[in-house]
């Protein structure tokens, strides 16, 4: 079959590289992708939110499955595009797609359902916003409504921190009109913070081996929120089983069966945003994609043909899929631009990739280029680095190996990707 992969960063990497080796597919298209999709399918200049120039695209190519990579396109209503031109596209539809599109949305559904969840209010207005904070006088989560790539969410240890938020989302615009006419303002949960991934077919779902990001740019966790500056999986003795089957039973199910209920059936990946605390698993918020760099652990670990369980996922087989793992331990580090989550220059050279697969590592572009037939940084985070070991610590060993191997100006990356758990167990 052809496949059209949509997207550009390292998700979209490691879902090409995962679908080039299905028997299924004979060709692999990415759009718009990178210079490392470059050298495992044709990219095509399409951007991810041209909705209409991949429609196209796919109609005149003949594309058999469209796997969308990051939530734009979705939330755009990719999914509902393609179907309406009869061609098979991977993904919620645009009303699924909600569940990620508005935070304010999802809360109400959350509570409509009787999901466990952080207590909230919604406000469409900032001072009726400022005023709720200004009676709550303590610590708060405040988050804009809308897609903010990561950064709408304030988790504010008093009221003057949470007033400026809302001033930052309703009346400066930060992250668009759109995105900041509503706010959710809600209670902070405190416990361990967790992702559960379940490939989903509308009824039927299974679940991912656990993957767990590290989104400050810093060592032990300091400094600002990125993207992600690295993942690790599997995270054993994270979850105990029968947490587990609370998650799935209080959260999972209930999510599933509510969107049903509602006309909304959720096909795809859906990414489960949760916080255990002492009074069990509650949503902080849904994902309607994969996690980037999640995805990137997750994939190299996944020994079942990719393009079989997506094509299971879309014609309602999920029941008779089961997942199979590598039981290696995948590490991926993101490289990033110095400055990144702030300013950083582009346009540098990049040099090593060879060394670094050689030490053993795969390599995924996020943010790349080509220069003149060179690589250049491109992006914020400006590639993802796995290695894959025996245990944790080889994984790492592999991985770091594959990082020191690269060279471009400015490069940093976290040294302590993997080790929160240990961390953790210190007295
Ligand atoms: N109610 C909450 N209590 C404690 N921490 C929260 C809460 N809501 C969000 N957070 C923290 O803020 C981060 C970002 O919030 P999230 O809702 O996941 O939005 P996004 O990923 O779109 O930025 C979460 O990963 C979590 O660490
Ligand atoms: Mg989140």
């Amino acid at each position: 079959m052809q496949v059209l992969v949509v997207g550009s960063g390292g998700r979209e990497h490691a879902l090409a590289w995962k679908l080039a080796q299905s028997p299924l597919v004979r060709k692999l298209f990415v759009a718009p992708g990178n210079p490392g999709t470059a050298s495992i399918a044709t990219n095509v200049p399409i951007r991810a939110d041209d909705l209409e120039g991949l429609a196209r695209f796919a109609a005149e190519q003949r594309i058999e499955l469209t796997v969308v990579g990051p939530e734009l396109p979705l939330a755009l209503g990719i999914v509902d595009l393609f179907q309406s031109r009869g061609l098979r596209c991977w993904g919620p539809s645009r009303a699924a797609a909600r569940l990620e599109a508005s935070k304010a949305e999802a809360k109400e559904f959350l509570r409509r359902h009787n999901i466990p969840t952080a207590r909230f209010r919604t406000f469409s207005a900032s001072q009726d916003a400022i005023a709720y904070i200004r009676e709550l006088a303590g610590p708060c989560v405040v988050k804009a409504d809308g897609l903010a790539a990561g950064k709408g969410v304030t988790v504010a240890r008093h009221s003057e921190q949470a007033i400026e938020a809302v001033i930052r989302i309703m009346e400066k615009h930060e992250f668009g009109r759109e995105a900041g006419a509503r706010v959710v303002v809600e209670e902070v949960l405190r416990g361990e913070e967790i992702s559960v991934f379940a490939f989903c077919d509308g009824h039927n779902a299974v679940l991912l081996d656990l993957a767990q990001d590290h989104k400050q740019v810093f060592d032990g966790d300091e400094g600002p929120n990125t993207g992600g500056m690295g993942a690790f999986s599997p995270v054993p003795g994270l979850v105990s089983g029968p947490a587990m089957d609370e998650i799935v039973r209080r959260i999972l199910v209930p999510t599933m069966a509510g969107l049903v209920h509602e006309g909304r059936p959720y096909v795809g990946l859906l990414y489960l945003g949760l916080m255990i605390t002492d009074s069990g698993p509650k949503v902080i918020e849904y994902n309607v994609r994969f996690g980037d760099p999640e995805c990137q652990t997750l994939l190299p670990r996944l020994s079942s043909d990719l393009a079989e369980v997506l094509l299971a996922t879309l014609e309602g087989r999920l029941d008779r899929i089961e997942l199979s793992w590598d039981p290696r331990t995948a590490v991926c580090v993101t490289l990033a631009s110095g400055g990144y989550p702030g300013k950083f220059p582009t346009g540098l050279p990049i040099s090593g990739l060879a060394e670094a697969e050689a030490a053993g590592a795969l390599v995924f572009h996020a943010g790349t280029a080509l220069k003149d037939g060179q690589l250049v940084t491109a992006g914020g985070r400006v590639l993802s680095v796995v290695g894959r070991g025996v245990d944790l610590e080889h994984a790492r060993q592999i991985a770091y190996a594959g990082c020191d191997a690269i060279q471009f100006p400015g490069k940093h990356c976290r040294r302590d990707i993997g080790r929160r758990r240990e961390a953790r167990r210190r007295p």
